[in-house]
């Protein structure tokens, strides 16, 4: 079974005014990149993706980057002294991309208050279980190890505290036996990829709506 819950994209909300521009970080292999960016080539979700900061050169989010003609720049932690330095760099790169909001899409380091600050707020993140429960590193292999029978995904705007921060929206999973690490994030990974591209849309149409 797939998610038992989740937002759907056709229940999901007109985001009003102009197109928004938004750019996406990531480390990995881009599957909820990708997943995004269908949705936008579908006509399901509507935003530009204004480009990709992916710190990880070979990275298969760069591919999947490259596949939906997304402008994409390689900006390496490991050439910058301390994250401060490095989290100046990667928001550079934002601006350049002239985007509204910023959508983290399995993007493995740390990022500093200040950064948090210079984008106003409008940073989603996905994180692979029911927040508040398993936040860090693991959260899949957390989830086994105390023998719950439901996790999940959720996204949430970013606060300078790891996996804090206002929940958009939750997808549950239901933990199957014989489950290991490996099948779980699978199993929760399709549920993200619904998930995302609904959140993505609940977020910026309620901070439209807010800001009216
Ligand atoms: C996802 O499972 C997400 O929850 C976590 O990192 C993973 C990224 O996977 N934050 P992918 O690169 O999108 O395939």
């Amino acid at each position: 079974m797939d998610a038992m819950f989740a937002p759907s994209l056709v229940n999901s909300p007109v985001i009003p005014g102009p197109r928004p521009r938004v750019a996406l970080l990531a480390s990995g292999a881009g599957t909820n990149l990708a997943a995004i960016a269908r949705a936008v080539a579908d006509g399901e979700l509507a935003v530009d993706l204004a480009g990709l900061v992916c710190n990880v050169a070979g990275a298969g989010a760069l591919d999947v980057a490259a596949r939906y003609e997304i402008p994409s720049r390689i900006i390496s932690h490991l050439e910058y002294d301390d994250r401060a330095s490095f989290d100046a760099a990667v928001l550079e790169a934002l601006r350049a991309f002239d985007a509204e909001w910023v959508v983290m899409a399995g993007w493995m380091r740390l990022v500093t208050p200040a950064f948090l600050e210079a984008l106003a707020g409008r940073v989603l993140n996905i994180h692979p279980s029911l927040l508040p429960a398993f936040r860090g590193l693991r959260a899949v292999e957390q989830a086994l190890a105390a023998g719950v029978a439901i996790t999940g995904c959720t996204v949430h705007l970013v606060e300078p505290e790891v996996d804090s921060g206002p929940i958009i929206a939750q997808a549950a999973v239901p933990i199957e036996d014989g489950d290991d690490a490996e099948a779980l994030h699978a199993r929760i990974q399709r549920a993200e990829h619904k998930l995302y591209p609904a959140a993505i849309a609940i977020a910026i149409a309620r901070a439209r709506e807010t800001s009216r």
